[in-house]
């Protein structure tokens, strides 16, 4: 028996990273799973974002697990092709009970960054792609009556300064915590109008987690090289998490074992935010 026997999950950004490994836990515990992901590189981001390939390997992994799964190649950033994907997976499993808004991009490295469009594509992304698949999603959970869970994802940027430069206060970078901001406010107004659906929206707030978002070149060289110390400091003296770390608890928020928990953001920094 898993959590989530018969229960379906919608995973934006499942293609890899964090997104792929809750896609593969959720399968591991009982669910078929439905991944929207862009898979392809936006002008703004420096670092290599995911390709259909990483797309076809969250397909097989989640596959393993005796699970279906269905991939959609498609952009958060545009309301119509979120709440088409959506559609696609209600129509192909009959409605969505677990839900991820997982897509992020940090582009916060290189001239690239500097560019007015990194501040737009990850607004986009981190923002509005939140909202377009909590909109998108919404109506088809209340409808059917069987509640569900949400869970967004945020930032410890969120809640502390980062930018210990001039160079950092750049367009991406700025974009980055605002968008997280913003989630916050997104989540606690769903938690409210959803709970008497018995549908609990919750956000997961990771610290540095060992996806090609934060360990590439870029980041390594143009952030953490000069940066002062203590910058990523954590109060338990560790690296990086793995994304199965973050999948840990993401799964709890999704599971009958939080069926109490709503409106909150969980983090899991290893006391980060305690510095
Ligand atoms: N890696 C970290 O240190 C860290 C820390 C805190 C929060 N986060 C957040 O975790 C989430 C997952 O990031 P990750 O670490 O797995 O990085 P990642 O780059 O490995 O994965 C992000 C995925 O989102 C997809 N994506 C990006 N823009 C998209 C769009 N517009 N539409 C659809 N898909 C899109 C990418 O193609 C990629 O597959 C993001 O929201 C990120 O901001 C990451």
């Amino acid at each position: 028996m898993g959590r989530f026997d018969g229960k379906v999950a919608f995973v934006t950004g499942g293609a890899r990273g964090q997104g792929r490994s809750h896609a593969v836990r959720l399968a591991a515990e009982g669910a078929d799973v439905a991944v929207v992901d862009v898979v392809r590189q936006f002008d703004s981001v420096q670092y290599a974002m995911s390709t259909p390939e990483d797309l076809a390997e969250t397909e097989k992994l989640v596959r393993e697990q005796g699970r279906e799964f269905l991939g959609i190649p498609g952009d958060v950033r545009d309301e119509e092709q979120v709440a088409a994907a959506v559609g696609q997976v209600e129509q192909r499993f009959g409605g969505i009970d677990l839900v991820c808004a997982n897509a992020g991009i940090l582009p916060s490295t290189g001239p690239h960054a500097q560019r007015m469009s990194a501040w737009h594509d990850t607004i986009a992304t981190n923002l509005s792609g939140v909202f377009y698949t909590l909109r998108a999603v919404t109506p088809g959970m209340v409808e059917r009556g069987r509640g569900g869970a949400i869970v967004l994802t945020g930032s410890t940027s969120t809640f502390r300064g980062v930018a210990y430069k001039l160079e950092m206060l750049n367009p991406g970078h700025m974009a980055y915590g605002a968008a997280k901001s913003g989630v916050l406010s997104l989540m606690r107004n769903y938690a409210m109008a959803l709970g008497t659906h018995g549908i609990r929206v919750n956000t997961v707030i990771p610290a540095g987690v060992d996806t090609p978002m934060t360990n590439n070149e870029f980041f390594t060289k143009d952030l953490q090289a000069d940066a002062p110390p203590g910058w990523m400091a954590n109060v338990m003296e560790h690296g990086l998490v793995q994304p199965g770390d973050i999948s840990d608890a993401v799964l709890f928020l999704l599971s009958d074992q939080a069926k109490f928990v709503t409106g909150v953001a969980l983090p899991v920094d290893m006391g980060t935010l305690l510095i």
